[in-house]
């Protein structure tokens, strides 16, 4: 693939006063001949939902039309992707495209759209969809409250030829803090949470809803679709018997391969592809459990067997995705940049606002000065250490990179990610080409982390 095309793309924004402001922004990416644009539109706004079931009442929760989580946006790799958003919540807005490549005034981060959505406005989203897989949206904006309260929603794009399967299921996990009448506490961005390991709840959903069951025949095979759409949980979904197989981590191809103790670990923003073989009999039922990262095991739902078996078997078709079309880093010429994440619990005394730090820089909101250029068509490794005692996804925006090393040992399946979990005291190596120009955020996405501080800008010029 050649990487010399230039596209032009064009963004509205349908505030009266900036309607003349039409500007266009190159994106250094072929753009696919025969592509269709696929229009779509979100309402941000208040709304009622059912999370918990009854006798609970249904919770007060922030929306996309209507719903938590906001309608699944699917399209097909080559699209064109159209989104309006209007917004009727009553602060700014914005809406960010978790993962995928775009460029970099449709990345929904508030100074690049030229400002936020305010109350009342729209802006129209768009761009190409290069890549396919398993991504999601949310907002920018305050998020660790935006987010908290119910606004995000999956953003799947479908392989030209995805490997056969007789279900495809998306599963937007959160994990809510619910008072005992349901409704959604309000102690967002307290202290601790801020300082500690972020808003963690008692409540987990998928999609929106308490599960209790979810029915499955025997010999029927799943591609099941994880999204981690929590502020700070880290899932670690033990599947038991069911052996998963992951065929994708954050959208992008990896070797198909089991993870490790047959339990899938999806740190917040992450996303894991899987293979599910439903392996039990008819009539039987089985647990899966989260067996959470640090804390209490939880029961997410139970699997139940359909009195019939959909096949006697496993079905032996390939499992195996289409390579992703993201340009490999040439790790002998890469430029090397060193990366410290610090802070945490002590960090709130040595500022008065910052707790979480990216090379000894707090961020205050989202204009910042780069910490970090890199030379554009590049290849570049950041040598990452998470110096503090706590767990941290970290995420770049605008481009996927290979997770290389973990603690000086390379890693298996040198995965593609665009967010990374960081165990404490860890050293992770990533390596990308930065081919995408622009100003990208660079974060933890424990929402909590991100708004004390833990975000800072990487320039590719
Ligand atoms: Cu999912 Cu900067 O965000
Ligand atoms: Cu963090």
């Amino acid at each position: 693939m050649s990487f010399n095309y230039k596209t032009t793309v064009t963004r509205r924004a349908f505030v009266a006063s900036s309607l003349a402001g039409v500007m266009s922004a190159t994106l250094p990416f072929p753009r696919m001949a025969e592509a269709a644009t696929r229009k779509f539109s979100l309402r941000a706004a208040p709304g009622s939902t059912r999370l918990v079931p009854e006798p609970h009442p249904d919770t007060a929760a922030w929306c996309y039309n209507g719903k938590v989580p906001g309608p699944e946006i699917r399209i097909r790799q080559g699209d064109r992707l159209q989104v309006e958003v209007m917004n009727d919540l009553a602060e700014e807005t914005t809406v960010h495209w978790h993962g995928i490549r775009l460029p970099n005034a449709m990345d929904g981060v508030p100074h690049l759209t030229q400002g936020p959505i305010a109350p009342g406005d729209r802006f129209v989203y768009e761009f190409d969809a290069l890549d396919a897989g398993t991504f999601w949206y949310h907002p920018h904006q305050r998020s660790f409250e935006q987010v908290g309260r119910g606004l995000y929603g999956p953003l799947i794009i479908d392989e030209a030829n995805p490997p056969r399967v007789d279900r495809d299921v998306t599963w937007v996990l959160d994990d809510w803090r619910l008072a005992e009448d349901a409704s959604i506490s309000d102690d967002f961005g307290n202290a601790h949470d801020l300082s500690h390991a972020g808003r963690l709840g008692n409540t987990v959903t998928i999609n929106g809803h308490v599960p209790e069951t979810l029915e499955v025949a025997s010999g029927e095979r799943i591609r099941l679709r994880l999204i981690n759409a929590a502020n700070a949980r880290i899932f670690a979904l033990d599947f038991g018997d069911h052996a998963p197989r992951i065929i994708a981590l954050d959208g992008q191809p990896v070797t198909p391969h089991e993870p490790r103790d047959g339990v899938v670990v999806l740190g917040p923003a992450m996303r894991v592809d899987v293979i599910l073989d439903c392996t039990g009999k008819p009539g039987e039922r089985a647990q899966l459990v989260d067996r959470a990262y640090r804390g209490n095991d939880f029961r997410v739902l139970d699997f139940t067997y359909a009195e019939t078996a959909l096949r006697e078997a496993t079905p032996d078709w390939p499992i195996a995705l289409p390579a992703s079309p993201i340009a490999e880093p040439d790790l002998s010429s890469a430029h090397r940049h060193e990366v410290t994440f610090t802070g945490g619990m002590m960090g709130m005394m040595h500022d008065g606002r910052g707790i979480w730090f990216v090379n000894g820089k707090a961020a205050q909101g989202h204009v910042l000065d780069p910490f970090l250029t890199l030379k554009r068509d590049a290849s570049h490794i950041l040598e990452m250490t998470n110096a503090t005692a706590f767990d941290h996804p970290i995420h770049l925006h605008g481009h996927s990179f290979r997770v290389i090393s973990r603690n000086g040992a390379p890693t298996p399946h040198r995965e593609w990610q665009d967010t990374v979990l960081m165990a404490p005291r860890e050293r992770v190596e990533i390596a990308f080409v930065a081919d995408n120009p622009g100003d990208w955020m660079f974060h933890c996405h424990i929402l909590e982390h991100q708004a004390a501080g833990m975000m800072g800008v990487i320039r590719v010029a």
